[in-house]
């Protein structure tokens, strides 16, 4: 038995490639934890379809996710990286939180709020007002202690801290109360030509989006074209140089060096030594991820594999949870058939 801390994170399968925003939000953070955390880490397909999906496109995002966590540096040996639906304890947890969950505690969820706002109420589903539900079943089911997310999710680990409290003195000792660990701030990246919107999927232009699954030559021509500013200097100032302080905050993610040793080495030089740099920089970590990623997308049968074998490992822990908790409220166990 492992004595290392259990973590869990969650990531949708929403686009069909992670861009470098990802990249440096989480799954290089997510990399570095798994060393000293007993990590699981699961590709959340029944939360992405919370929101309206395309059947075959989100079969294959979710194929395409999970290539490119392991490529990226996930260990499916030592780590867990599983699918979401392949392990039906999610669900089934989440319908009994639900039970425990109050009507207005959920409707106080900023991002239901944000979401079914910009949707419009009432095309907003149900199973969009218990995303984060299922989410805190997505960590209850697995003792989990270190909760690694994004500053927007703080609020689910809150409620899932709330429900796990609520169940144990309504039932008896059961869940672990998880804690949020938020990351790293720092590492928010910008759309190239547009350097003060988050670089996101949604961008109107694709050309300031920088993608995991590019061709190296994509890569280093979108950097390259990246908008900088009129003067010369490089120097780190988001106000007023926002596409060179981009620039900088990637190279330095890309590097590890700390940005202010990355002004130094730059003093004298011009913008087009930084774009090359950081092109350089950000093709040799991402070219092998993308040859491993379409490998294992060439060989559906071995990614299968891999994911069939981390979804039993999931299971063998997930489902003992989900017994206790049937027999705790009071469910009865079916009896098996001779
Ligand atoms: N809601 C998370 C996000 O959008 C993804 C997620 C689902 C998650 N289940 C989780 C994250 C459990 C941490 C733990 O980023």
């Amino acid at each position: 038995m492992s004595t290392a801390p259990r973590l869990f994170s969650g990531m949708q399968p929403s686009a069909d490639s992670l861009q470098i925003g990802n990249y440096i939000g989480a799954l290089l953070q997510w990399r570095e934890m798994q060393v000293t955390n007993d990590a699981i880490f699961c590709v959340v397909d029944l939360h992405a379809l919370t929101v309206p999906q395309d059947p075959k496109l989100l079969a294959e995002q979710t194929r395409k996710t999970a290539a490119q966590y392991i490529a990226a540096g996930i260990d499916p040996e030592k780590s867990i990286l599983f699918v979401q639906s392949h392990v039906p304890a999610h669900s089934q947890l989440a319908w009994i939180l639900n039970t425990i969950t109050g009507f207005g505690e959920a409707s106080r969820m900023t991002q239901f709020k944000d979401k079914a706002a910009r949707s419009g109420t009432d095309s907003a589903s149900v199973g969009l007002f218990a995303y984060p539900t299922l989410m805190a079943a997505d960590i209850l089911l697995y003792d989990t202690v270190v909760v690694p997310v994004g500053d927007d999710q703080k609020q689910h680990v809150e409620l899932t801290r709330d429900l796990a409290g609520r169940f144990n003195s309504r039932f008896g000792e059961t869940f672990v109360v998880p804690e949020a660990v938020i990351m790293k701030e720092t590492a928010r990246i910008y759309d190239l030509q547009n350097p003060t919107a988050k670089m996101s999927k949604s961008a109107a232009s694709d050309a300031g989006v920088v993608w995991m699954l590019d061709e190296p030559a994509v890569t280093a021509k979108k950097i390259k074209s990246a908008v900088t500013d009129d003067d010369r200097e490089i120097r780190f100032d988001r106000g007023a140089k926002p596409g060179v302080s981009n620039l900088l905050t990637i190279l330095s993610a890309f590097t590890d060096e700390p940005v202010p040793v990355l002004e130094e080495s730059f003093v004298g030089k011009g913008y087009g030594d930084l774009k090359t740099t950081v092109a350089d920089a950000v093709v040799a970590t991402f070219e092998p991820m993308r040859t491993r990623a379409l490998e294992l997308l060439e060989d559906p049968a071995e990614l299968d594999r891999i994911l069939g074998n981390n979804a039993e490992r999931a299971l063998a822990i997930a489902q003992p949870k989900l017994e206790t908790v049937y027999d705790r409220v009071g469910l009865l166990r079916r009896p098996r058939s001779r």
